[in-house]
């Protein structure tokens, strides 16, 4: 049966707007019942595009009984506030990455939600993106046992604004290394145990945090590797939707496997090399996975079944976080601590 929600964005800028397209695409049958923003021109934008209305408050959106879902597209300082709240609302749940700026926010908002354990999802959408469920398909088909791995996120400039600041967006391993982290463990089926880390500011003033980070990555199971992330890519190579902003080598006996998250899956094994890149549209939505994330949040909510990341899940990227600062601070090897 098809299930109707009515949805309220709270925060209405860029990624928002993804959302929103990839709803109309997947979940036509939702209904868009505003938004709001602190910069009211942006709510303005948003409503005129996919209708409903401008909401005066985040209390008056989320008081607003006709809605029932909220998706939580703002900068990383309200994300814990606002969910909070809206699990208060009893609404359902979309909140954007990262749960919060540090492990013991994240943890503060995992213990409300236990209070109030609504339908709730986070938006690591790299988990969904084309080319990574063929990866996962390829890794299972083959029964292959990862062994090793090397990643790479590199983004266009984007941390000398909010993204960089330290009580807004948090930098580098807020940033980019949450959303690698959750990858490395979702993919390879494992809890990150340690990691040693460093961080460096390429071109970023030194008044916001780095924007650039080194880390080596033990997993529970005995996998090890590479991460390398920063904001110092170029448009074509990296951000246009079959670009290669996230690269992921993994080795195992049974095969190499390099993927670019939104494109190319490449794979050798010892019978054949072989190089697809899945069908589909070349656009944002599609390719990075916004739209199997909208299909997947109305799963959840239709079955409370999902393959998008929970809370739970999210909280624990939050932990490695944690551990990796703590790694920069101590210039160490650091165990990760989950709660
Ligand atoms: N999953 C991804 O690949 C991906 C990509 C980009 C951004 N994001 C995440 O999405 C979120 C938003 O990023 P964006 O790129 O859309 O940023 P953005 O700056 O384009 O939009 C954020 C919007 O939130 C509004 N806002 C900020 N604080 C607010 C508050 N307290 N209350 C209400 N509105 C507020 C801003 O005015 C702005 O319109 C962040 O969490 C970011 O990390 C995720």
């Amino acid at each position: 049966m098809v299930m109707k929600h009515r949805i309220g964005f709270i925060g209405t800028g860029e990624i928002a707007i993804i959302h929103a397209n990839s709803i109309r695409i997947e979940n036509p049958e939702w209904e868009i019942a505003g938004g709001y923003d602190v910069i009211d021109s942006a709510c303005r934008i948003f409503c005129s595009i996919y209708g409903g209305r401008i909401y005066q408050s985040v209390e008056a959106l989320l008081q607003d009984q006709t809605i029932d879902t909220v998706y939580i597209c703002t900068r990383h300082d309200s994300h814990v506030t606002y969910s909070e709240e809206a699990c208060k609302n009893g609404k359902n749940i979309f909140l954007e990455k990262p749960v919060a700026l540090n492990y013991e926010d994240a943890r503060k908002l995992l213990k409300c939600w236990k209070q109030r354990p609504v339908p709730f999802t986070v938006g690591y959408n790299m988990r969904v993106t084309p080319s990574i469920l063929l990866l996962k398909e390829k890794l299972e088909e083959h029964n292959a046992k990862p062994e090793a791995f090397r990643l790479n996120m590199t983004g266009t400039p984007f941390m000398q604004g909010w993204a960089g600041d330290e009580r807004y967006g948090g930098g580098v391993l807020v940033c980019q290394g949450s959303h690698m982290f959750d990858l490395i463990a979702h993919i390879l089926k494992s809890p990150i145990s340690e990691i040693c880390a460093d961080t460096q500011w390429l071109h970023q003033p030194k008044e916001l945090e780095p924007n650039s980070a080194i880390v080596l990555v033990k997993l529970e199971n005995g996998v090890c590797g590479t991460l390398l992330m920063h904001d110092r890519g170029n448009k074509s190579y990296h951000i246009e939707p079959g670009g290669g902003m996230i690269n992921f080598t993994i080795y195992s006996e049974q095969g190499t496997y390099d993927v670019d998250a939104y494109g190319r899956l490449r794979y050798g094994t010892n019978d054949e090399l072989v190089s697809i890149i899945p069908s589909g549209q070349n656009d944002i939505e599609y390719r990075w996975g916004y739209r199997n994330e909208a299909s997947q949040f109305s799963k959840l909510l239709a079955s409370q079944v999902t393959s998008i990341c929970t809370l739970d899940e999210a909280v624990n990227a939050a932990a490695v976080v944690e551990a990796a600062k703590k790694s920069v601070r101590e210039h160490r090897w650091v165990s990760v601590v989950y709660g």
